[in-house]
């Protein structure tokens, strides 16, 4: 892949993924992104000009997209609205922006015979029992929750019907929850590192008893290339580092790690519909393409995290007090 058009690319993973590429390959990425809320211009700063530029543009501008996917070897798509708690308060740009979206993107691949990765998420699939042997896999049915995830599961599902009626070259990944630098403070680890740093109590929806099976930014990416690279078409491979955690022992992590009490944290009301548990088999995606996680220890990955975000306040500080009065209001 020489070039390759970076859908989301100054959010939270798709930044992280083209620092990712200019590290560790030759492409060169130009990113397209709308430039909403949640992307920061500061994760894409001092980047190589001879192999990087950025598109301000929404991918729902069919033509904007049409003549940048022309100049592309291939797609990586990471743009979407990603936060639940925001699909629950206000659904209609998650249809907008994760459907109709993804609907440009494939006619656009599809004209131009593009090879194309969609990134999804293993919320597609809802939820777990607590006590639940199983784990999500390629063939669990899908049975999304939340307006997000459901706006998801008709991304992934288009792609699907593109690549069997049109032949689009087009594989799929559907990772669990990330983790790691640049993530935006209204996500859950990003908000408590914060909120301690503030010298605020971190926050824990309901009982805090939901597990979320934790990978590294870092990990995504690289598999996210492997599948790229070494992927089949039609294919849809779960990415996930066996990183299952309840969220109270995240919180009490974060604590630890930042010096406090490992119970100074205050329940507060829990989200509608709120998933259970979610966890991934990864054996396809280890099997078949050789991928395994590098930060296989959790403590380890979050305790560089917490550095990140105590050495880039001037990243994070400027959306921290709206995204706090916003939870505010909800009793969150
Ligand atoms: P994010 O919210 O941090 O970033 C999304 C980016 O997309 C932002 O830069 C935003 O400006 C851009 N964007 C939004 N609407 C757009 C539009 N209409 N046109 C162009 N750009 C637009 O999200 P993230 O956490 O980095 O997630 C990236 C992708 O990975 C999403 O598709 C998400 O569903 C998926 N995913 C996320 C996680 C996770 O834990 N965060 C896990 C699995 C999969
Ligand atoms: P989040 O980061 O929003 O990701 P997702 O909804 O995609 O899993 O939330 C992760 C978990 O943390 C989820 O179970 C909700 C919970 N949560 C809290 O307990 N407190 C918070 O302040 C936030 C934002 C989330």
């Amino acid at each position: 892949m020489r070039s390759l058009l970076v859908t989301g690319g100054a959010g939270f993973i798709g930044s992280n993924f083209v620092h990712w590429v200019l590290d560790n390959t030759d492409a060169s990425v130009t990113v397209l992104d709308a430039m909403t809320y949640a992307a920061n211009e500061g994760s894409l700063a001092d980047l190589p000009e001879h192999r990087f530029q950025l598109v301000r543009g929404d991918i729902r501008d069919a033509a904007l997209v049409d003549e940048l996917v022309a100049r592309t070897d291939a797609v990586v798509h990471f743009a979407a609205e990603s936060h639940n708690d925001n699909s629950l308060e206000g659904p209609e740009p998650f249809i907008t922006t994760n459907i109709v979206g993804t609907y440009t993107i494939l006619q656009a691949v599809r004209r131009h015979g593009v090879r194309l990765h969609h990134v999804s998420t293993d919320e597609v699939y809802g939820d777990l029992d607590l006590d639940d042997p199983e784990r999500f896999t390629p063939t669990t049915r899908y049975n999304p929750s939340s307006p997000y995830s459901a706006s998801k599961a008709a991304s992934d599902m288009l792609v699907r019907a593109w690549v069997r009626s049109f032949g689009v070259e087009a594989t799929i990944s559907n990772c669990s929850n990330n983790y790691g630098p640049r993530q935006h403070v209204e996500k859950f680890i990003p908000r408590q590192i914060t909120n301690v740093i503030d010298g605020v109590r971190p926050k824990l929806y309901g009982a805090g008893l939901n597990v979320r099976d934790w990978i590294h930014v870092d990990d995504h990416n690289c598999a996210v290339w492997t599948i790229l690279e070494f992927g089949t078409p039609g294919e849809t491979y779960l990415i996930g580092a066996d990183g299952e955690k309840n969220n109270q022992e995240v919180i009490e992590l974060i604590l630890e790690l930042m010096g406090q009490p490992t119970d100074a944290y205050d329940h507060v009301a829990d989200r509608a519909g709120h998933d259970l548990r979610y966890a991934i088999d990864s054996t396809k995606l280890r099997q078949e393409l050789g991928w395994e996680p590098r930060y296989t220890d959790f403590r380890d990955g979050l305790e560089v995290t917490i550095r990140w975000y105590r050495d880039h306040e001037s990243w994070w500080r400027p959306q921290k007090s709206a995204t706090e009065a916003k939870y505010a209001r909800k009793g969150q």
